[in-house]
Formats: C-alpha cells, sequence, structure tokens
C-alpha cells in the first residue's frame, strides 16, 4: 500500500475532499502540486499537515522535482473547463494532454510506476446511448472529452511500455462540499440561489446526467489505490437524474427562504443530451458500492454552501 503520495491539482474540488478521506483513513504522507490556476492555496488551511508545492505541470522540471519520495500519484489536475476548451482548445491540450506527458515522463525518471488518473465519462464518450460502459467507442464532444481520452490512451501505453499500474477513473458529474469555485450544475445553481438569482436550463431540463457525490468518488480513489488495478473503470452513481428533478431536489433542501425560479434557453454547443453510466465493472474491480442519496447529498453540500456564503463578497 503505497504511503507518499502526490496529489496533483490537489487544491481543487476532488482534491480537498480527497485530503479530507485519506487523513481518516490511514496514515498517508500527502504532497499537492498544483499551479493555483482554479483552486487556491487557502484551501488547505484546513489541512496543515499537507506538503504544497505550487507547480506547473507544463513545466517538466518542477514536476520532476515534486515526485521526489513519493510511492504514488493521483492525478487531479486538469483545465476542467468544458466550454472554455471550446473557445481556446490550444489551452486545454497544453495543460491536460502536455501536462500529463510531462507527469507521465518525470514518473519514468523518478522511477513512479503508480498512478491513478481523473477521467471523465460522458465527455470522452459523447452522445451515445446511455448507460455508458468501458466497452464503448470514445466519441469526445468537446476538446476537453478529447485531451483525457489522449491521457487514457498515454496511461496505457505507459502501463504496457514501461510495466505503470495505472488506472483511469472516469467519474460522472461530481458534487459536493468544497465546490465554490466550481461552475458545474450544482455548485452553479447553489451559489445563484445565494445571490437570489434565477437558475438559467439549457434545454428543456429533461436531459439526464449522473449525479455522484464527491465522498463516494474518494472511496472509489481509494479503492483503486489500495487495490493497484490498472485500465479503465466508470465511477458515477448509476441512476440517471434530469436537470428538472435535480432543480426540484434542490428546491426541497434550501427551503422557502431560497425561492427557486428557472429560465429555458438554447442547448449549448459540446455538451451531451443524456448520460449515466454503468458501474458494474467498478463494483467487480474496485468494490465500489456509491451510497449518498441525491437528497442528502445536496442538503450537505447547501449546508456547505451556507457556511461559506461570505465568499459571495470576495
Ligand atoms: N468535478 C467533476 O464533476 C468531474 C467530472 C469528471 C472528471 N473530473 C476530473 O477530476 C479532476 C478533478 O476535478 P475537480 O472538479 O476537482 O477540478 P478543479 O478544477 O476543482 O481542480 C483542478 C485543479 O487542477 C489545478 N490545475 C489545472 N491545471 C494545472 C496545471 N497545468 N498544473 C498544475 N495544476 C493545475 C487547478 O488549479 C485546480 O486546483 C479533473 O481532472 C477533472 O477533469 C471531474
Amino acid at each position: 500500500m503505497p504511503k507518499r503520495i502526490l496529489v496533483t491539482g490537489g487544491l481543487g474540488f476532488i482534491g480537498t475532499n480527497l485530503i479530507a478521506l485519506l487523513r481518516n483513513n490511514g496514515n498517508f504522507e500527502i504532497r499537492v502540486l498544483d499551479n493555483e490556476s482554479l483552486g487556491r492555496r487557502e484551501y488547505l488551511t484546513e489541512f496543515p499537515e499537507v506538503e504544497f508545492i505550487c507547480a506547473d505541470l507544463r513545466d517538466p522540471e518542477k514536476v520532476y522535482e515534486g515526485l521526489k519520495d513519493m510511492d504514488c500519484v493521483i492525478h487531479l489536475a486538469a483545465d476542467t473547463r468544458v466550454i472554455n476548451s471550446i473557445v481556446d482548445p490550444h489551452l486545454n491540450f497544453e495543460n491536460n494532454v502536455v501536462g500529463t506527458f510531462n507527469l507521465l515522463n518525470a514518473m519514468r525518471r523518478a522511477n513512479v510506476p503508480t498512478i491513478i488518473n481523473a477521467s471523465t465519462g460522458g465527455a470522452i464518450l459523447g452522445d451515445v446511448p446511455p448507460p455508458v460502459h468501458e466497452g464503448m467507442l470514445p466519441e469526445p464532444a468537446s476538446p476537453y472529452g478529447a485531451s483525457k481520452l489522449a491521457v487514457e490512451g498515454y496511461l496505457s501505453s505507459f502501463s504496457k511500455s514501461y510495466g505503470f499500474e495505472a488506472c483511469s477513473l472516469r467519474f460522472s458529474n461530481v458534487y459536493g462540499p468544497r465546490s465554490w469555485h466550481k461552475g458545474s450544475v450544482v455548485a452553479h445553481f447553489m451559489k445563484q440561489l445565494l445571490r437570489g438569482k434565477e437558475l438559467v436550463v439549457y434545454g428543456d431540463g429533461s436531459q439526464k446526467r449522473d449525479y455522484i457525490y464527491v465522498e463516494d468518488i474518494c472511496q472509489g480513489i481509494l479503492s483503486a489505490m489500495q487495490r493497484r488495478v490498472s485500465g479503465v473503470f466508470q465511477l458515477g452513481s448509476g441512476w440517471p437524474t434530469t436537470i428538472n428533478k435535480l432543480i426540484a431536489r434542490i428546491s426541497d433542501v434550501v427551503g422557502s427562504g431560497y425561492p427557486v425560479s428557472a429560465r429555458y434557453e438554447d442547448f449549448r454547443t459540446g455538451e451531451i443530451l443524456n448520460t449515466w453510466c454503468d458501474i458494474s465493472k467498478a463494483e467487480a474491480a474496485l468494490g465500489f458500492s456509491p451510497s449518498m442519496p441525491l437528497d442528502e447529498g445536496l442538503a450537505r453540500t447547501w449546508c456547505w454552501f451556507i457556511e461559506h456564503r461570505q465568499r459571495l463578497d470576495q
């Protein structure tokens, strides 16, 4: 079992939640490598024991230095903005593809041959009939999805060429606490409600997604590390939820003090209409078993947003 873990992108939403889970599940030494482009250093103040290196994956020597004395890498760093990747595909390519290649190559030099990579389901597979699974032919709908597919390819090749233990976990739509900086739907809607604004839905709200609570995703990452698996795995709740149903659930959770109204606009290019995933491979290989009901996960997330609402003024 690896002890010393480098978490790339550890200032981000999933990274900070993962650090909280690792702290309670073993005696790990954690180092975070992040360029602070999306996450913030202050998000680590609740984890004073964690070492922080401010470095960009596009700088190969800094990445190599960051790997010193590590046993394993959990690779979460990425430019995660799907719509932005359509506006500036080159920036996305440099961060996600070149950045990950630099990381893998530095791992080879530093002899750290174990990596768990954060990948994505819907964005890689495109508009295919759900539930999506690992055997489907990928047809990415955005440069972000293409970058994640390229990264999966490099992991597979480093596994076969250099004996890396390399696994890619394809997350569905993750929501939960510590997501203030995110533009994803749950975080965005909750911030809009705190601002007293209406919610904008692209399409008629019947599009389905697979929403999974962040702690369930972090449990999946921990299992992948413990079981030393290689390959590609879908991680999600396995359940479809329409945007309209999500809004109704959020409305129940926030209560009458935050009236919810929604405006419907045209569907956006690059987004998938319906996607949710088949998690049977992860259930069998990782013992993956997401347990947070949507209502409770949303309630916990809302509590966190209320606690941190002073960020509206920052
Ligand atoms: N949140 C989701 O719903 C979701 C779904 C599918 C996949 N994922 C993947 O999971 C991973 C983590 O997602 P998240 O939601 O925590 O994202 P996030 O944006 O909160 O965190 C990403 C972190 O990576 C850092 N980063 C970006 N480019 C970097 C670079 N070039 N060098 C060093 N650091 C860099 C950012 O500063 C940020 O702290 C990402 O790889 C993302 O693609 C997330």
